[in-house]
């Protein structure tokens, strides 16, 4: 299984394990995923979770070649149900909190996600990037709407459009991530905050967590269904077709015929 679970000391871990595919996430392990978090909601014994990769990588985003063969988004806004939407929601509306380890890249939805985790910690080695743009795509995960409000216009530009990485030290600078640990100390550091939580009350961490999110969240709802949309729909073009094909070709793509 791509996607290990274990629950220790109050918190669920939720650990990326596809070192082979760089973590690259697949219809099955969204799924996967959207269902620990979902048991986490339930599980009174569950006071916190942690999100982690492998070494080196977080995840390389969403599995190239399942977009291919199996593009989410088929029934467009309405399509909340497929995987992805679902993982999406239930990190959205995980009402415990949530910290991420980010030992390596975290690519595509590998950095959206940290924009809807409570804590982020980044190895000195971590590199961020949404090449969504070069990739015939468009922004998800409200990204297009997050990111230009926590690192301004001109920035998120460079992110968002030009697919430019994003340093560790960028991240905790344009409020990503909390702090940038040596690598060897990311995931321990990470998993120390989630049980802090096990000497707080559950009920106020809960409803603070609610308020702290309540009037954004129904305009992050809406943008995710507005990308989702478009982006299902550009899965199909033929710009992302020559990208995807250029990636299993270990080549650069041509759009020069665009
Ligand atoms: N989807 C499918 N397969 C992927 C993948 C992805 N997102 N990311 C990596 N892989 C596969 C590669 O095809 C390769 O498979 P192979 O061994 O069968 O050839 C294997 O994982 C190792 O990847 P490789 O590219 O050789 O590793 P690297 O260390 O040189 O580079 C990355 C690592 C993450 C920088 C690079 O793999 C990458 O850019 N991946 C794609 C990221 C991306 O565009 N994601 C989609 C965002 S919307």
């Amino acid at each position: 299984m791509h996607i290990k679970t274990a629950t220790l000391n109050g918190v669920l871990h939720i650990e990326i394990a596809r070192p082979e595919k760089k973590n690259a996430l697949t219809q099955a392990m969204y799924t996967a995923m959207a269902e620990a978090l979902h048991g986490a909601q339930e599980d009174k014994a569950v006071r916190a979770v942690l999100i982690s990769g492998q070494p080196g990588i977080f995840t390389s985003g969403n599995d190239i070649e399942d977009f291919m063969q199996r593009p989410p988004g088929q029934g467009g806004s309405g399509d909340l149900d497929s995987p992805v939407f679902r993982f999406m929601l239930a990190l959205l509306d995980c009402d415990k909190p949530v910290v991420a380890a980010v030992t390596g890249g975290a690519i595509g939805i590998g950095t959206t996600m940290l924009l809807h985790c409570d804590f982020v910690y980044v190895s000195d080695e971590a590199r961020l990037a949404m090449p969504f743009v070069g990739l015939g795509l468009v922004p998800e995960y409200a990204s297009s709407l997050v990111l230009p409000a926590l690192m301004g216009q001109r920035r998120a530009a460079e992110k968002l459009l030009l697919g430019d990485p994003i340093t560790p030290e960028q991240a905790v600078e344009f409020g990503i991530a909390n702090a940038v640990l040596p690598a060897s100390e990311v995931l321990n550091h990470a998993r120390r905050v989630a049980e802090r939580f096990n000497a707080l009350p559950p009920g106020a961490v809960r409803e603070a967590k609610q308020l702290m999110r309540g009037p954004l969240r129904d305009d992050i709802l809406a943008t995710i269904r507005r990308e989702g949309e478009i982006f299902a729909r550009r899965l199909r073009s033929p710009e992302a077709m020559e990208a995807f094909q250029a990636f299993f070709q270990k080549r650069k793509p041509d759009f020069s015929k665009f």
